[in-house]
């Protein structure tokens, strides 16, 4: 007979205490049953409740604990290791213990062409002498380009940044001002962000009329296509709506070009404004 030896990699859990165990059992029945009915259990649906259990320990533990990783394991019927593996693979989730601000400097690509890099060594230098509030890291492009280079806290925006605005963030951070992102309501911790990202409500006031603006930098390419004239083409699609079909042209059309590659951009850029 086989026998089964346990290897030990990394901290060991340490189960939650009792009262601890039991509200987090509340609120991830409420989690799971948004994927899976109590009164008819799915198993596979539930698993779909991983992500946002992540996010629930996050807001226990300030990152994705060995004890949190049990925990979502148990309450889905995973192993350990098939947590673990989703848990690394996303960068939202954190591997080692987070100040109340995590402090995300973009240093992809273009942000950090438009100063990213400097950003994030400004930051390096200045929190040197070390404080356990904030955690200081590079992150992936969020999405947000348009207002490079961005500076993210907690998740939320700080668009324009320069190594002044960035060094000023964290002070304001540092000494409990109220700090409030270029979209978004005021910043509140890593670990109650993390419960809001678990999906319970965000109730800072103005969060639900927090939804920023869309300014110059997004408009710009959308004003140089009509200066250009330029229109995307229109095709009827069948829909639920009732919407009509396509006609034999349209359907002709779209039959041709259906899983072929977008055309290169061939069209002479438009001029720049005074040329
Ligand atoms: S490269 Fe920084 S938001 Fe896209």
């Amino acid at each position: 007979m086989t026998e089964r030896v346990f290897l030990q990699l990394g901290t060991r859990p340490v189960p939650y205490p009792e009262d601890v165990r039991a509200r987090l059992d509340r609120d991830a029945d409420t989690i799971i049953a948004r994927y899976s009915l109590p009164e008819a259990p799915d198993p596979q649906m539930a698993r779909s409740a991983l992500l946002p259990l992540l996010h629930l320990v996050q807001a226990e533990d300030g990152f994705v604990s060995p004890t949190g990783i049990e925990f979502c394991a148990d309450r889905l019927g995973l192993t350990g290791a098939e947590v673990t593996a989703v848990s690394t693979f996303y960068s939202m989730y954190r591997r080692e213990p987070t100040g109340d601000y995590l402090v995300g400097v973009c240093t992809n690509t273009l942000c950090a062409v438009m100063g990213g890099d400097a950003i994030f060594e400004a930051l390096q230098d200045h929190l040197d002498s070390g404080d356990d509030r904030l955690t200081l890291t590079r992150v992936e492009c969020n999405a947000a380009c348009d207002y490079a280079p961005v500076v993210m806290v907690n998740w939320e925006f700080f668009d324009d940044q320069t190594p002044e605005s960035a060094r000023a963030l964290v002070d304001s951070l540092r000494i409990g001002e109220e700090v409030v992102p270029t979209r978004g309501a005021s910043l509140c911790t890593f670990k109650e962000t993390q419960r809001i990202l678990a999906g319970f409500p965000d109730e800072r006031p103005g969060a639900a009329h927090a939804g920023g603006r869309v300014g110059e930098p997004t408009l710009a390419g959308l004003h140089i296509a009509q200066d250009a004239g330029m229109t995307a083409p229109t095709v009827s699609r069948p829909t639920d709506s009732g919407a009509a079909p396509l006609d034999s042209e349209e359907a002709t059309a779209a039959a041709t070009t259906k899983d072929k590659p977008a055309p290169a951009p061939t069209e002479s850029v438009p001029p720049e404004k005074g040329e």
